[in-house]
């Protein structure tokens, strides 16, 4: 049975905390469903961890269905969540019900997440209402990263810690099911956590929201371009792909590989009457 957004709000009432990953792929995103991980995002992260773009905001609605897919053939458990990228939210209501529309009926995803507060509270009440679960996203919204001058902490001074809190309530009044925090200082999460009723899911934002998020390729070690101070290496697959790069090449040069095991046979009495026929032309 998959993980349904009522289990996900239940959590926070008991006190459950929420784990969440990003997933980009089948194979991925079938191993952390099979060590249970209840949500995954297909996030617009991928455009720079998958990728390789500088940003978030090149990635296309097409590129988002294309891996949506792939993960949703992955994960049978979780509740995948489909990230809609940049432009394709904001500029009506009509785009966005459309889009987060595609990311159901063509990715197959759960639900959609979105990046604002209080000026999306419309188009996610309006999403919502069509049978479409929101997760929200304040704090450091990465594709406004020109605006607000490079990824850094949000919500520092009074105006902008009230305006994100503002922020929060307007997203749960519009029916959001969770609501990403990402790079928010600590007490201001928890002020926010406590405020309030859907979970908040922090990346940056302390140990006080109702779960936490991880970009899988920081996770594991396999995205080595920028390390966010939030990330948390839990395994270091860059060395360990670069040493078994390494030692392939060395053996297909010195002509260890392939040995018999990874090579196959052929019965004898047919490789003679093969060279028997060659031998004829
Ligand atoms: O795109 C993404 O991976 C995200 C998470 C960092 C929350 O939005």
């Amino acid at each position: 049975m998959r993980v349904t957004i009522t289990q996900i709000k239940e959590m926070k009432q008991k006190g459950e905390k929420i784990a969440m990953l990003t997933a980009y792929d089948y194979s991925t995103a079938k191993l952390i469903d099979e060590a249970g991980i209840p949500l995954i995002l297909v996030g617009d992260s991928l455009g720079m961890v998958v990728l390789g773009y500088s940003s978030t905001i090149p990635v296309t609605m097409d590129e988002m269905i294309h891996h949506t897919k792939a993960v949703v053939r992955g994960a049978t458990r979780a509740l995948v969540i489909g990230d809609m990228p940049f432009m394709t939210y904001q500029v009506s209501v009509e785009d966005a019900l459309r889009n987060a529309a595609r990311f159901m009926q063509e990715g197959g995803a759960q639900a959609v997440k979105l990046e604002g507060g209080e000026i999306m509270a419309e188009t996610v009440k309006k999403i919502v209402s069509y049978g479409i679960p929101v997760m929200g996203h304040i704090g450091l919204t990465p594709q406004s990263i020109n605006q607000l001058g490079g990824f850094k902490i949000v919500g520092k001074t009074p105006e902008a810690a009230v305006r994100m809190l503002n922020d929060a309530i307007a997203l749960d009044e519009a029916g959001a099911f969770a609501v990403v925090l990402e790079c928010v200082p600590e007490p201001l999460s928890k002020l926010i956590t406590e405020s309030i009723s859907v979970p908040t899911i922090g990346i940056g934002a302390g140990k006080y929201c109702d779960g936490q998020v991880q970009v899988i390729s920081d996770l594991l070690g396999l995205y080595t371009d920028f390390m966010p101070k939030h990330a948390k290496q839990y395994a270091k697959l860059f060395e360990i792909i670069k040493k078994a790069t390494a030692d392939y090449i060395a053996e297909v040069q010195a002509g260890t590989f392939p040995t018999p095991k990874q090579s196959y046979a052929m019965d004898e009495s047919v490789l003679a009457e093969l060279k028997k026929s060659s031998r004829k032309h």
